[in-house]
């Protein structure tokens, strides 16, 4: 049988992280280096590296930034105690909290003005978690676990609804919202999904693939969780195997025993650059016959910072 390779479609690089790397990119090119990014700008070591090579400067925590340095807010989204944190030292910010996340937080905001237990659904310890429950840690309760939705206790289960971070399995998501409702029978629905269209299709373009697989490759970094739910998708949508990798050369050549079919795919945080070096390693090694495999043509972007904006117009 031929060796072959399908591509999924659409792979790589969303909307809010293609938006998060430009106004890094921007702000270096305005401003002048050093520009300080708080966390990681998007969950990619490729883009990290390549940053910090133009003279970008990753922190942990807004204080460790200088006073009135600027800073840059990564697409995951942070609280308002972040915020504050930069007022107080006189930082000069820019906001790269992709919108969809935003959108999320005014979620948030909106169910605990009304007084609503937020059950949010996401991984405990990831950053986007920790800026949505932060909009209002009083009425948000994380819910990571079965055992978290076993066990989670509402002051009125009249008054409860579910949300969820951006980046997670759909599949898996829903299993979660059914055991709570099993518990809290008038559990609402967010208003809209919150799982971002980015990763639900890029969740759909693998389960297409998989099935057809026996080894599926998904490029992206371990903190990604977009890119490890894309693992699991595949495993769950039946390819054989599938592993996650940064680079064409993590790959070890003995994945590739008995394979005659390869998918391959990428996280929403991994520029096409890193696909494309792991399909010319794969052609190395008898797999040139690349089909494309399309489930879906995105056309999402987003604009620019309003405070990046402002700087480049007052530039021109
Ligand atoms: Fe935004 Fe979804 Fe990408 S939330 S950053 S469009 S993965």
């Amino acid at each position: 049988m031929t060796k072959r390779v399908l591509l999924a479609k659409p792979r790589g690089y969303c909307a809010g992280v293609d938006r998060a790397v430009v106004t890094v990119e921007k702000a270096l090119e305005t401003y002048g280096a050093p520009v300080y990014v708080r966390k990681e700008i998007v969950h990619n070591k490729h883009v990290v590296e390549t940053l910090t090579e133009r003279g970008a400067i990753f922190v942990d925590e807004a204080d460790e930034v200088p006073e009135g340095a600027l800073v840059v807010f990564s697409a995951h989204g942070v609280s308002p105690a972040v915020h504050d944190q930069a007022a107080a030292r006189q930082l000069r910010t820019i906001d790269a909290t992709c919108p969809l996340v935003t959108k999320v937080h005014q979620e948030a905001k909106r169910f605990a003005r009304d007084d609503y237990d937020i059950l949010l659904i996401g991984h405990e310890g990831h950053e986007e978690v920790e800026g949505t429950a932060g909009e209002a840690p009083e009425h948000v309760q994380l819910v990571d676990t079965a055992e978290d939705a076993a066990n989670v206790t509402v002051r009125d289960p009249s008054k409860v609804v579910w949300l969820s971070q951006t980046t997670l399995s759909v599949d898996e998501t829903m299993v979660r919202v059914n055991q709570l409702k099993s518990r809290f029978p008038e559990l609402q629905n967010p208003p809209s999904d919150d799982i971002c269209y980015a990763t639900q299709n890029r969740q759909v373009a693998v389960k297409a693939m998989a099935p057809e697989c026996d080894l599926v490759l998904v490029v992206g970094s371990q903190n990604s969780s977009n890119s490890k739910r894309l693992v699991e998708v595949a495993l769950q949508a039946g390819a054989r195997a599938s592993y996650l990798v940064d680079y064409a050369r993590e790959v070890d050549e003995t994945w590739l025993d008995g394979v005659v079919t390869v998918g391959v795919t990428s996280g929403a945080s991994v520029p096409d650059i890193l696909v494309m070096d792991l399909l010319s390693w794969l052609a190395d090694r008898g797999f040139a016959d690349v089909q494309e495999v399309t489930t879906a043509n995105e056309k999402v972007s987003f604009a620019l910072p309003r405070e990046l904006r402002k700087a480049l117009k007052d530039n021109d």
